[in-house]
């Protein structure tokens, strides 16, 4: 699962890979200097160039070179300081643990609701459907203040610009794009008590951020606030559920949870790969020189087995030593805004549903579940599972 598909040229420390959109990218995934390319500023992130290299390679294959824009648009993940530090500091104060430890309840209500719903079903239950997408989308929802009945149509377009298919994005995005500018204006003219509307309002030390960057705030908050963690929550629950006794062993023993959801995040984050960077200037890692103007990934999945860290990188030891050097949220000035949110809801959904259903199994072998088709999201489509066997 952790090996990409993509791979097509390997050099003596970093891989080469070529992606659905065409375009080739740099793989570092040694855990050391994985760690390194994270806090690397020779590593660079604006958008507006990312924009001009991947739009060659797309308009270079006969795709408009605008496909991926909405992704590829003025927002922190792709920014550099001080653009960064100004638009990263407008939500940072949103994300901290004290205030997500007092979204618990919500998350607890949201997750109480989706198991109800799923007890009904009689046969095997999806998880993904039924609880592991639904539920980061109706948390992150509520947080941007975005009405319920949007939400499945949000998450229908986030997997799709996840998949990177030239030939489907360019619609997902503008479908995408033109959604949050609508609610934006909706808050502009009746502001709520949420996230957005605060943004609407914002100001940074006086500035306001422009519209386009409003835009992709927002964007990015729904994209990255739910697909990673959905992911997560559906590996997590495939690793539990290959091994029943510790599936168990949380549902008795809630204390237990923290330790197992780092050694989760570690053996399945959701990401296989950082976002994109690229290369400023040219830049070495051991004996690879990566040339300028190059599209750079940090391998975070394969870097959280690298043996000289964790051994048995396979197995699942909650508790093992250096736990917290896996770079599941990854690492420096980009590291998630949303781990502390991320962790809480993986840990409620693991809670609530470990308790509740002790013997769930899944009800195909885990060799059979379809992955999602995204190069940079591991996880899975489906995981049908039988609740009470
Ligand atoms: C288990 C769930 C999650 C995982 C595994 C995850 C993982 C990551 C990783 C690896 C990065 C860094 C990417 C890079 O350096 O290129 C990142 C950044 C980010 N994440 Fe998460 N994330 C999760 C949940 C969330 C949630 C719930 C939010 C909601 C707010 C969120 C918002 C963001 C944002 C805004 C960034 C960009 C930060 C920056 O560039 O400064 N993430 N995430």
């Amino acid at each position: 699962m952790i090996d990409s598909p993509w791979s097509v040229e390997r050099h003596a420390d970093v891989r080469v890979i070529r992606l659905p959109t065409g375009v080739r990218a740099w793989v570092i995934a040694d855990h050391a200097q994985a760690r390194a390319a994270l806090t690397d500023a020779r590593l660079r992130k604006s958008a507006r160039s990312l924009r001009e290299i991947i739009g060659a390679v797309l308009a270079g294959l006969g795709h408009p070179a605008d496909a991926l824009h909405v992704m590829f648009s003025d927002h922190m993940a792709f920014a550099d300081p001080p653009d960064h530090t100004r638009l990263r500091r407008l939500v940072g104060g949103v994300f901290t643990r004290h205030r997500m430890r007092a979204l618990l309840p919500r998350v607890e209500a949201i997750t109480t609701d989706l198991l109800d719903s799923m007890d009904t079903v009689a046969g095997p239950v999806d998880l993904v459907g039924r609880l592991a997408a639904p539920l980061p989308m109706a948390v992150i929802g509520d947080l941007l203040g975005i009405p319920a009945v949007d939400h499945d149509r949000l998450h229908r377009w986030t997997a799709v610009l996840m998949e990177e298919d030239p030939a489907q994005v360019g619609a997902a995005s503008t479908a995408m794009g033109g959604y949050v500018a609508d609610l934006v204006e909706a808050k502009r003219s009746r502001p709520g008590d949420d996230l957005v509307s605060a943004l609407v309002t914002a100001h940074d030390d006086g500035d306001r951020l422009d519209p386009a960057e409003l835009v992709a705030m927002v964007v990015l908050l729904i994209v990255a606030g739910h697909e990673t963690t959905a992911n997560a929550i559906g590996n997590a629950a495939v690793t539990l559920l290959e091994r029943p006794h510790r599936w168990r062993e949380l549902g008795r023993d809630p204390d237990l949870l923290p330790d197992a959801v780092e050694e989760l995040l570690r053996l399945g984050g959701a990401l296989r790969h950082t976002t994109y960077r690229y290369t400023g200037e040219p830049v070495t890692y051991g004996t690879t020189t990566i040339p300028a103007g190059e599209i750079v990934l940090i391998g975070l999945a394969e870097a959280n087995r690298d043996p000289a860290v964790f051994d048995a990188p396979a197995d699942y030891r909650p508790g093992r030593p250096r736990i917290r050097s896996h770079l599941a949220f990854g690492h420096g000035i980009h590291a998630c805004v949303g781990a502390h949110l991320g962790r809480l809801e993986i840990q409620e959904a693991l809670r609530l549903l470990t308790a509740r259903y002790p013997r769930a199994r899944l009800a195909v072998a885990a060799t059979e579940l379809r992955r999602t088709a995204s190069p940079m999201m591991l996880g899975y489509r489906e995981i049908p599972v039988l609740l009470r066997p």
